[in-house]
């Protein structure tokens, strides 16, 4: 097939030399039908029919301000023209400048950065710059998680994205706690009579591993289902940490920029981790960024310690101007505030469905980062579809749920049986109830699978 230029494909044109030269992720490749987006504005977007769709997801959780935010774009086109690229060895104004910016938003202490270009590539930086400064090397990950795609990443992400890596193709030296799941404990307990048990245990591992670098959490765990931890898991994890000389990395790629009503998840506790990684929201998506910073203890290791990371894109000018346009308009906005105040609106309206729908298990969330999560059971809370369902490429009702939303002009994030809930920021109350009555409807579904 000959291959017009851009802006002369018609869209079947799009879709067949999309799929025959490029991959699809986290798919096998045969089926992939990936619809033509031409456009997306706010909380919108629109294919080459000239449909539009409610992005009730905000894409992979990362458009916080929204779609082509003004003060975004006008920061990419006017760094574009001063200055898109200089080796990451030379001092920029806007390095300089994003550099103030942060020491103001994120939690106090951790305070010198290092830029990368996602938040996978943030996690390798974690992982290096922890190894480097305590001198272990052992990684304690959780099974419920997601960390990225290469092979110290992938190797740190708990959930079944890992298994085709298994055992050679990725970092070693990363070993797994139990999730923190209050719906589902791995342990078999109820809250509060157990104690944390799931911190517990990762002293116990600590313990009994030795050559323990650090523990990594998402503070709120996103892909994998918006796992919000009881209040006592993050000041134990922490004092568990100080107690062993193990350092505490958060993991704040998805759960960062005001998704959960406050700047950073571990707000909500007023924790500080070692390490913090961030990525998506830091520029409303609009250009590849990521972050991975450390607290001054570590930075100060680094005075008299070869630090032996880089990237030719390290702080790359053209990503880090969106970055400061993106914190300034969270902030003019008030965002954290408005996804607390939308959150406690959206998640009144998703508890509704529960009791109308006998395949809804549990709603969960805090701000505007919520989960809805099907079971077949609800006395049993068995779940419809596990990861070797989705690895096996068997159809996943929660795929079929969501193909449907796609038809009412709803996009919303499914994974294995439950959906992530994570609009942009700016969403209002009748976009929400939009969103919510189509998922109301189509729940239908999933209900003539349940058990009665
Ligand atoms: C918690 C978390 N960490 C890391 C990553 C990887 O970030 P990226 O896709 O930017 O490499 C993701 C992506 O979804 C994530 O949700």
């Amino acid at each position: 097939m000959t291959t017009p230029t851009i802006g002369k494909m018609s869209p079947s044109q799009v879709k067949e030399v999309t799929t025959q030269f490029t991959y699809g992720t986290w798919r096998r490749q045969k089926g992939w039908s990936p619809l033509q987006v031409v456009d997306a504005e706010g909380c919108y977007f629109t294919d080459a029919s000239g449909k539009k769709y409610l992005d009730f997801s905000a894409q992979l959780m990362c458009v916080n301000l929204g779609h082509k935010n003004r003060a975004v774009i006008e920061a990419i086109q006017q760094q574009a023209e001063k200055l898109a690229f200089i080796g990451p060895g030379f001092a920029t104004e806007v390095r300089a400048e994003l550099a103030r910016l942060l020491t103001e938003v994120l939690p106090k202490g951790v305070n010198k950065y290092f830029f990368t270009t996602s938040g996978t590539e943030a996690n390798e930086a974690a992982f290096k710059i922890a190894r480097m400064y305590t001198g272990k090397s052992k990684i304690i990950s959780r099974y419920r998680s997601y960390h990225g795609s290469t092979m110290g990443s992938i190797a740190a992400t708990g959930d079944p994205r890992r298994w085709a890596m298994e055992p050679s193709g990725k970092m070693a030296g990363v070993i797994f706690a139990p999730e923190v799941n209050c719906y589902k404990c791995p342990l078999g307990h109820t809250y509060p009579g157990c104690g944390i048990a799931c911190a517990e245990y990762v002293e116990h591992m600590i313990a009994n591993e030795s050559d323990v670098a650090a523990v990594l959490v998402e503070p709120i765990v996103g892909t994998n289902g918006v796992l919000i931890p009881p209040k006592e898991y993050m000041p134990r994890l922490r004092q568990i940490c100080d107690a062993r000389g193990v350092l505490l990395i958060a993991d704040e790629v998805m759960s960062g920029w005001c998704r959960t009503g406050k700047w950073f998840a571990m707000d909500h506790w007023n924790v500080v981790p070692d390490i913090l990684t961030t990525a998506k929201g830091i520029t409303n998506a609009a250009i590849p960024l990521g972050l991975c910073a450390t607290n001054e203890k570590i930075a100060a290791h680094f005075e008299d310690h070869f630090f032996a990371h880089g990237h030719t894109y390290e702080a790359h000018p053209l990503t880090l101007a969106p970055a400061i346009a993106a914190i300034n308009e969270m902030k003019r906005l008030n965002l954290a505030e408005r996804a607390a105040q939308m959150g406690a609106y959206l998640g009144e309206k998703l508890t509704a469905l529960k009791p109308r729908h006998r395949s809804i298990g549990e709603v969960r969330g805090l701000g505007l980062f919520w989960a809805v999560e099907l079971v077949k059971n609800q006395e049993k809370k068995i779940p419809f579809n596990t990861g070797e369902d989705k690895l096996a490429g068997t159809p996943l009702v929660v795929d079929r749920v969501a193909a449907k939303m796609m038809g009412e002009g709803v996009y919303i994030q499914a994974w294995m049986s439950h959906f992530v809930i994570a609009p942009p920021l700016i969403i209002s109350k009748e976009e929400i109830d939009r969103g919510v009555a189509a998922l109301d409807q189509t729940l239908a579904l999933a209900d003539a699978e349940a058990d009665a």
